[in-house]
């Protein structure tokens, strides 16, 4: 019998490129063949990244089309990469399902796109192709964009996404409330950048309802109240499964595994890991002071340092501080986060709250020191520390400045914090469970698997 094949479409950025692969690695799992579609420039990413030696490549297929943007060009300028995907990739993609379809015995199936590419299941749609939409981001997040019609008739926002006054919202009176200069879109560029983000993800959302599943990396008992905004969403979270050995994980930088050596060398539960994602960018006064609070702590620490995670030199740090903590301080450019999140050595996690970072690091029962960058991490820091109460969060100076001593203060008070351990293990297990044989997580996802399995 013919493999069912699916066509895997991410957003182009790191936070996206990683999940979706999980997902992919899941699917094979259930005896499906993948297409994996990168922009070529991620894909040049992907590969250069890849491990030189001592892994089996499994059966991914990876494949690439154009962005539509100059090979120089800023892929962080969101609102220039966002107009530019819906100007050249859904004819792209167009153009690589029938290149596939004529050249391949097992023709594409299904297209699995993400919610923030819904335009890919608009290609899906008019080539007769069964698609789902998956977000891997909050439902939190999923709902604000499904109600932006509806946001847009109170008059909340304008019909370009700008707030029309600055006011708390609430979406439901059992959700977090939140401020209207804390919309997604809103922390991008300039006023140009942020309409094109907001046509992007208002298009995206719309052409995505036309999918037929709707799916979030995220489960049910973590947000019950937006889940009944978007009732026909299946909830399939924490996807954790493709960080097994052996598998392709999709990374943009190369891991550093000698960190995993160094933990394992370390007292159960002595070390901070630090870590922001794919995007945060820190100023040079920031950066100074991040790792002189770290310094200043006494802690042992692994802190993942981007090569572009200042606006200057990578190694700019303060003068004598390598020298100073290399007893106990372990700097990479790119860790084995989920490995490492999951390791005894670990005892609390300074991240930025991108929303993989969060579902890992709530997985592994790691408690959270918050320090959200932009967009939707804004939102799950209030998740972590105010809702869910696994964390807590660094506080700006009147300089706009978190200083040393706030760094030192609350790492301190985390790490005293008997109520935040206890609270973090108990979401560990809660997130487990969703995902084991009987969890909710597990029988959505079976249940997808099923149907996509039986209606041709
Ligand atoms: C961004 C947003 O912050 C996030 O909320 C949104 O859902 C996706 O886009 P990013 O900044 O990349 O994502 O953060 P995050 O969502 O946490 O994803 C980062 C991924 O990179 C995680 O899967 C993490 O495990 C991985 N990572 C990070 C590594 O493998 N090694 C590292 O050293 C750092």
């Amino acid at each position: 019998m013919e493999k069912p094949h699916a066509l895997v479409v991410p957003y182009p950025a790191q936070g996206h490129v990683i999940p979706f692969m999980e997902l992919s690695h899941c699917l094979m799992d259930h005896g499906f063949k993948i297409t994996f579609v990168n922009t070529e420039f991620n894909h040049a990413r992907v590969v250069a990244a890849l491990p030189k030696m001592g892994r089996v490549q499994e059966q991914i297929r990876l494949v690439s089309i154009p962005d539509g943007m100059a090979p120089g060009e800023d892929r962080n300028d969101l609102g220039k990469q966002c107009a530019s995907i819906l100007r050249v990739m859904p004819h792209g993609l167009e153009a690589l399902i029938r290149k596939i379809n004529e050249s391949d015995h097992d023709k594409i199936s299904c297209i699995i796109a993400d919610g923030t590419m819904g335009w890919a299941v608009e290609v899906a749609v008019k080539m007769g192709i069964r698609a789902a939409a998956v977000w891997t981001v909050t439902v939190s997040l999923c709902a604000l964009l499904f109600h932006i019609p509806k946001l847009i008739e109170d008059g909340i926002i304008d019909t370009d996404g700008f707030p029309t006054t600055q006011q708390m919202i609430k979406l439901s009176p059992t959700m977090p409330q939140f401020n209207t200069t804390q919309l997604v879109w809103l922390f991008v560029g300039d006023r140009d950048a942020q309409r094109s983000l907001f046509r992007y993800l208002h298009e995206c959302t719309q052409a995505a309802k036309l999918a037929n599943w709707l799916l979030c990396n995220s489960f049910y008992e973590i947000e019950p109240s937006a889940c009944e905004l978007v009732p026909n969403i299946r909830l399939i979270g924490p996807l954790l499964a493709g960080r097994r050995l052996g598998r392709l994980e999709g990374n943009f930088w190369p891991e550093d595994p000698t960190c995993l050596s160094w933990l394992d060398e370390q007292p159960p539960r002595s070390v901070v890991y630090i870590a922001f994602g794919s995007f945060t960018i820190f100023n040079r006064r920031q950066f100074h002071e991040l790792a002189l609070g770290l310094e200043l702590s006494n802690r042992s620490f692994l802190w993942v340092v981007r090569p572009d995670l200042t606006d200057g030199p990578s190694d700019a740090y303060p003068d004598g501080f390598e020298a100073r903590v290399a007893g106990r301080g372990r700097i990479v450019g790119w860790s084995p986060q989920q490995k490492v999140l999951a390791h005894p050595s670990i005892s609390c996690f300074l991240t930025h709250c991108g929303w993989n970072s969060t579902m890992e690091g709530m997985s592994n029962g790691v408690p959270f020191l918050c320090w959200p960058y932009f967009g939707d991490q804004l939102q799950n820091q209030i998740y972590i520390s105010d809702v869910w109460k696994v964390g807590l969060h660094l506080k700006h100076d009147s300089s706009g400045i978190i200083p040393r001593e706030e760094i030192k203060g609350k790492l301190d008070e985390l790490l005293g914090d008997e109520g935040i351990r206890a609270r973090s293990l108990e979401l560990k297990q809660t997130a487990r469970k969703n995902v084991a044989e009987g969890g909710s997580s597990f029988k959505n996802f079976n249940d997808f698997i099923e149907a996509i399995k039986l209606e041709k």
